[in-house]
């Protein structure tokens, strides 16, 4: 076997501890869209049961348990399909992507996270309990809200209890597009960064175009994750078309793991965007 020599060494533990301490610690690609970050599945399932999470322990399954006991309590339940309005389709993505939007973005109890389009809250529930920061949803559907908080209400005494600390989850029924008009809404989004997360596989275009041009005024530093590309990227045109955008952001490229959507079991793009 080649023996090591102390410098080699030395060089190896510097190099790991860089990585260790790096934001997309264990995933693999450079982010750029012909190499997305993509996070594969563990070969055995960590101590607490979870093949999607690079720690030891997680709290996805236990997560997932408890959000399935809560809202199956409750008298009100989610309406999942509005007829033809697809925008208003409410599936969640699950516990073990919510693990992973935590470690990416590396969020922590003095960054606000807002969930536009938050459906039945689970998004918010699971963010308030492991970074404690103040989470804001808005839903636009009166009777996910209203599920929302219900939910909430029963949940957040468990939570409390098991993370040691006071949760601040706020859901407000509304349109988002309506709210990112009005003085007091933005007054307080924009008053500092934030993490922002918005489910907008299904949105029509010109909501999408309406959220890429309101995210623009967002602080530095703030960071936005969605499905549908709000600043495309991926060809060299794009940068000639919308030269703002990409002097106003660092855009990543991510592959969603299998199994961690609720609609599908395949993988699928997803995409960060930080305030520089
Ligand atoms: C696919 S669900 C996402 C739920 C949750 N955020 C998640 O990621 O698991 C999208 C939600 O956005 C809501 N929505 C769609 N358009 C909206 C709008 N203009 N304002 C507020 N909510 C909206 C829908 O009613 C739906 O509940
Ligand atoms: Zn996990």
């Amino acid at each position: 076997m080649l023996k090591r020599t102390r410098s080699q060494r030395r060089a190896d533990s510097a190099k790991h501890s860089k990585v260790e301490n790096s934001v997309h610690t264990f995933e693999l690609g450079t982010g750029a869209t012909e190499s997305p970050f993509r996070l594969p599945l563990r070969e055995k399932k960590n101590r607490s049961g979870c093949l999607h999470c690079v720690e030891s322990t997680c709290c996805c399954r236990w997560f997932d348990a408890a959000l399935t006991k809560c809202y199956a309590s409750l008298p009100i339940q989610r309406k999942v399909e509005s007829g033809s309005r697809r925008e208003l389709c409410a599936k969640s993505i699950l516990p073990e992507f919510v693990s992973r939007l935590v470690r990416i973005t590396g969020m922590d109890a003095n960054v606000p996270f807002f969930d536009f389009g938050c459906g039945n809250g689970s998004v918010l529930f699971q963010v308030a309990f492991m970074t404690g920061a103040p989470c804001v949803g808005i839903e636009i559907h009166p009777r996910n809200a209203q599920v929302a908080r219900e939910a909430w209400d029963a949940l957040r005494p468990a939570l409390e209890r098991q993370g040691g600390r006071k949760l601040h989850v706020e859901i407000i029924c509304g349109d988002f597009c309506q709210l990112l008009q009005e003085e007091p809404f933005l007054r307080s989004f924009l008053s500092r960064p934030s993490v922002v997360w918005a489910a907008n596989l299904l949105l029509p275009r010109p909501t999408n175009h309406f959220l890429s041009e309101r995210f623009r005024s967002v602080p530095q530093g703030t960071k936005i994750l969605c499905f549908e590309d709000l600043y495309p990227h991926a060809r060299s045109l794009a940068r000639i078309r919308d030269p703002d955008a990409f002097e106003k952001f660092e855009m990543s490229d991510f592959v969603w793991q299998p199994d961690s959507v609720e609609w599908s079991r395949d993988e699928g793009k997803f995409y960060m965007y930080s305030r520089k």
